[in-house]
């Protein structure tokens, strides 16, 4: 849901003040209804015309992004760092992450203008398995491959039951690589369940997000969602 007077300005017919007047003096209709409260919301659904005319939507766009290391999961940097949305410059939507990776995590990154699917996306109850690979020192003992596996108790609490799998370990460079499948969201979540076991990440990548993999994508190039990945996406996080 996004508020109407947004939505008016989105749509390029008015600034966003513009449009609040446009509400205020009746010329904004929702559904066939007028309406003039400026609070009011509205979806992708709802039909909005100014003066009787039906508004210009953006189309909705969903792509997945093999995010490199070294980018920042914003829209825009206040240190003017390269954002995740400087991949986009050919997109005219005004896209944005769902969710982020860290700075120094690359991998699996959906982006979207779709502020309804996002926010199913990230609400807790949807929270979708997340596969990383972790790059680690120094090689985790099977027992705190267990630990990681029941849980590991951080200041924001107990991490959920995840799936974890040595895949590899170098025995002269002391270091594993590690696959771990998360279905939480918190901030730096692998790095922290793996530091508390004084374990150190050296690298980390987001190999899947869901049913969705980086197969065929190399670090800084995406691709559109198939219309069945969408509807999988949605099917997936309606709420029952
Ligand atoms: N966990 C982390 O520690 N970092 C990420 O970027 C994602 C999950």
């Amino acid at each position: 849901m996004e508020r109407l007077q947004k939505v008016i300005a989105r749509a390029g017919l008015a600034s966003r003040r513009k449009a609040e007047q446009l509400i205020l003096d009746g010329k904004v209709q929702v559904n066939g209804q007028t309406v003039k409260e400026l609070g009011t919301k509205v979806s992708n659904n709802d039909k909005v015309t100014v003066n009787g005319v039906p508004i210009d939507k953006e189309p909705l766009v969903y792509y997945l992004f093999y995010k490199p290391t070294g980018v920042i999961s914003s829209v825009k940097d206040d240190r003017n760092r390269t954002t995740v949305v400087d991949f986009f410059k050919h997109v005219p939507e005004r896209i944005f992450p769902v969710g982020r990776l860290d700075y120094d995590t690359s991998g699996a990154l959906l982006l979207t203008n779709d502020g309804e699917l996002a926010n199913r996306l990230m609400h807790p109850s949807f929270e979708f398995d997340k596969t990383y690979i972790a790059n680690v020192t120094p090689i985790p003992t099977n027992d705190q491959l267990r630990q990681l596996a029941m849980g590991i108790r951080l200041e924001d609490g107990m991490t959920a039951k995840a799936r974890v799998q040595l895949l590899a370990s170098d025995k002269e460079k002391k270091t594993a690589s590690v696959q771990m499948t998360i279905h939480e969201g918190r901030n730096r979540q692998v790095r922290r369940m793996f530091s508390a076991l004084h374990l150190h990440v050296r690298k980390l990548k987001r190999e899947r997000y869901g049913f969705l993999s980086l197969n065929g994508l190399h670090p800084g190039e995406s691709r559109e969602l198939k219309p069945h990945e969408v509807k999988t996406l949605m099917h997936n996080t309606r709420s029952t």
